[in-house]
């Protein structure tokens, strides 16, 4: 996290956030979404990874995320180490939809706990596309359980319809430490005036 510095008589928080699972389960999407307030039926696939930053009000601060959209193709997966390290939070995403991207985020939360380097490292699950719950794969109890058992948090949500997107985002940065900077005491000696000396008497 940067400094804190005033904005209006607020303090302003900085936190690296990475956006981390499968190709496919949404991830450009929740970003879009959350971000911009857009939704495409067909977002394209990520190449790489993509930045973009919001900021937002929590009761007397501004928090601003610089938030990492990671790509899922198995091709870019060594490079997203660069991506997680320095972050103070991880969002790992999975399709309600699909099992096996479940499996897949369940190894991301593995290897962020061993990997990231941060002890304190605000881990969050969601589960995307809670729109179609009637092609619903994995059951929100089980997701729920394993979020418990792992200490992090869990969360459906869907980028389509904007359901938890904010929410999300909002307990991430709740769970967030502030460090503020500490307040600095100023000393203020009173100048006293200079004696008049016999030398400066100029009218005698
Ligand atoms: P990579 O960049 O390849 O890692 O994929 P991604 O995780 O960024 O997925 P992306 O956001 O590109 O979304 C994949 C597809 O799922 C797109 O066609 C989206 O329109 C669709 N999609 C994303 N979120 C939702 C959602 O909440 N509901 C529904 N119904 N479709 C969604
Ligand atoms: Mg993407």
């Amino acid at each position: 996290m940067a400094t804190s510095p005033e904005v209006n008589g607020a303090q302003l928080f900085k936190y690296k956030i990475v956006l981390l699972g499968e190709t496919a389960v949404g991830k450009s999407s929740i970003v879009q979404r959350y971000v911009r307030d857009q939704f495409l039926e067909h977002q394209e696939s990520t190449i790489g990874a993509a930045f973009m930053s919001q900021t937002i009000k929590i009761d007397s601060d501004i928090v601003k995320f610089d938030i990492w959209d990671t790509a899922g193709q198995e091709r870019y997966h060594s490079l997203t180490p660069m991506y997680y390290r320095g972050a103070k939070a991880a969002v790992v995403i999975y399709d309600i939809t699909n099992r096996v991207s479940f499996a897949r985020a369940k190894n991301w939360i593995t290897e962020l706990k061993q990997n990231s380097g941060n002890p304190d490292l605000v881990i969050a699950l969601a589960g995307n596309k809670c729109d179609l719950s009637m092609n619903r794969e994995v059951p929100k109890e089980l997701a729920e359980e394993y979020a418990k058992e792992t200490g992090i948090l869990f969360m459906e949500v869907s980028a389509k319809t904007k359901e938890n997107i904010d929410l999300i985002f909002e307990t991430i940065a709740r769970r967030l430490p502030r460090i503020r900077a500490p307040v600095v005491p100023v000393n203020i000696t009173p100048i006293e005036a200079p004696k008049p000396t016999s030398e400066k008497k100029c009218c005698k």
